[in-house]
C-alpha cells in the first residue's frame, strides 16, 4: 500500500467531464488494492491561459516533476485558436511533453472483441487487431528549427517548419519499438518517407543499424503514404509501429476508427525515466463539450496505462479494463461510437458511462 502522487490536468472543453470520471474510477479501483491516489490538479492548455497568461505555468510543470505520474485529458478550443502559435494552448502541451523528456509515445490500438462489428470496416478486417503505434514525440517537425514566417525572394508570405532528427533521437525510440515487439508479436514496421525526405533516409539507417541488436524481432520498412493505406486494408500485419512525431499523430487517429471511435484510444508518453504522461489520443472535442457526451473510457485505459508502467499495481490497471470491458458487454455506447445505439446497444452519456463503470470495478 502506497499513496501515489498524481499530477491531474484537466485541461479544456471535454477534458474535465472526463478527468472525472477517471478520477473516481481510478480512487474506487486503487481503494479495492488497498492503493490510494493523491490527486494534484494543475492549468494547463486554454484554462492555463485563461487564468495566468501561460499555456504551461512554471507551477505545473513543477508540480508534474514531483509527481509519480501525470494524468492529462486534453487541451484547445475555438477560443483560443487565433492566438499566435507561440501562445496557443497547443504549446503547453508541447512543453510539458518536452519538459519531462516524455520522448516515447506508445498508442495501442486495440480491438475489443464486442466492437467488432463498431468498425465502419468489416469485422473479418479488425476483429483480433492488437497494434501498438511507437510514436517519436519531442522531436521532429514540431520542434525543429527554423520555423515561422517571412518572406520569399518574390516578396510573396512563406510559412516554414524543418522536419529533424538526430541520430540519438532515432536511436532511443528505436530502442523502445525493439524493446516493446520483442515482448508481443516480434514484428516491427518503421514508418516513414525515405523516398523523399532526407530526414527518413537517416532514420531508416538507424532503424536498421538497431536491428542488429533485435535479430528475434522481424523488421519492416514501409512509407508513410502506403502504412495510411495497408492499415485499412490489412490492418493485422501490423504489430508494432515505430514513426516520427507528426506521422504518429495522423496515424494513430486513423487507426482508431479500427475499433470504432477517437474516444476509446488511450496512450502513455514516457521517458524510461521520471514521470510519464498519460493521455488520450484524442482532443478538448470542443462541439461536444459541456454536453456530458464525451466518452470517458480512452481516459479510463489512459489512467489503467499509468498504472501498469509508472506506479507499477497492476492490478488496479486490471480492475480498471476489466470494467471496461464489462460496460462494453452491457452494450453500453457514448455517441461517438460508430453505430451506437443500434440493436443489442443503449445510448448513453458520459456521466452515465462513468456511473456504470464504478458498478464494475
Ligand atoms: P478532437 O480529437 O478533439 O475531436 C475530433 C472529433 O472526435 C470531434 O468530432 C470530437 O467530438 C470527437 N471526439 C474526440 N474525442 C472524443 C471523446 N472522448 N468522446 C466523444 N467524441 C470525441 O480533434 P479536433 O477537433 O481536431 O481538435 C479539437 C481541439 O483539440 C484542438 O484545439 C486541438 O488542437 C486539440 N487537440 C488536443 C489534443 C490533446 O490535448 N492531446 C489532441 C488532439 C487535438
Ligand atoms: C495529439 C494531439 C497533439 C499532437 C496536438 C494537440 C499538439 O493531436 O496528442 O495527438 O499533435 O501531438
Ligand atoms: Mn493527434
Amino acid at each position: 500500500c502506497k499513496v501515489h502522487k498524481i499530477c491531474v490536468l484537466p485541461g479544456d472543453g471535454i477534458g474535465p467531464e472526463i478527468m472525472e470520471v477517471a478520477t473516481k474510477a481510478l480512487s474506487v479501483a486503487g481503494g479495492k488494492e488497498g492503493e490510494t491516489f493523491e490527486y494534484k490538479q494543475c492549468l494547463i492548455g486554454g484554462a492555463a491561459i485563461d487564468a495566468t497568461g501561460k499555456p504551461l505555468p512554471d507551477e505545473t510543470l513543477e508540480v508534474a516533476k514531483q509527481s509519480n505520474a501525470v494524468l492529462l485529458a486534453a487541451i484547445g478550443g475555438y477560443k483560443w485558436d487565433t492566438l499566435p502559435s507561440a501562445q496557443r494552448p497547443e504549446r503547453g502541451l508541447l512543453a510539458i511533453r518536452a519538459g519531462l523528456n516524455a520522448f516515447a509515445n506508445l498508442r495501442p490500438a486495440i480491438v475489443p472483441r464486442q466492437l467488432a462489428d463498431s468498425s465502419p470496416l468489416k469485422r473479418e478486417l479488425v476483429e483480433g487487431v492488437d497494434i501498438l503505434i511507437v510514436r517519436e514525440l519531442v522531436g521532429g517537425i514540431y520542434f525543429g528549427q527554423p520555423r515561422g514566417f517571412g518572406t520569399n525572394e518574390k516578396g510573396e508570405r512563406i510559412g516554414y517548419n524543418t522536419d529533424v532528427y538526430s541520430e540519438p533521437e532515432v536511436e532511443r525510440i528505436a530502442r523502445v519499438a525493439f524493446e516493446a515487439a520483442r515482448k508481443r508479436g516480434k514484428r516491427l514496421c518503421s514508418v516513414e518517407k525515405s523516398n523523399v525526405l532526407e530526414v527518413s533516409q537517416l532514420w531508416k539507417e538507424v532503424v536498421i543499424r538497431v536491428g542488429a541488436d533485435y535479430p528475434d524481432v522481424e523488421l519492416s520498412h514501409m512509407y508513410i503514404d502506403n502504412a495510411a493505406m495497408q492499415l485499412l486494408r490489412n490492418p493485422k500485419y501490423f504489430d508494432v509501429i515505430v514513426t516520427g512525431n507528426i506521422f504518429g499523430d495522423i496515424l494513430s487517429d486513423e487507426a482508431s476508427m479500427l475499433a470504432g471511435s477517437l474516444g476509446l484510444l488511450p496512450s502513455a508518453s514516457i521517458s524510461g525515466s521520471g514521470p510519464g504522461i498519460y493521455e488520450p489520443v484524442h482532443g478538448s472535442a470542443p462541439d461536444i463539450a459541456g454536453k456530458d457526451m464525451a466518452n470517458p473510457l480512452a481516459m479510463v485505459l489512459s489512467a489503467a496505462m499509468m498504472c501498469r508502467y509508472d506506479l507499477a499495481i497492476p492490478k488496479v490497471a486490471d480492475r480498471l479494463e476489466g470494467a471496461v470491458n464489462a460496460v462494453l458487454d452491457a452494450g453500453l455506447r457514448t455517441a461517438d461510437i460508430y453505430k451506437a445505439g443500434t440493436p443489442n446497444t443503449r445510448l448513453v452519456k458520459c456521466s452515465e458511462m462513468g456511473a456504470e463503470l464504478m458498478k464494475h470495478l
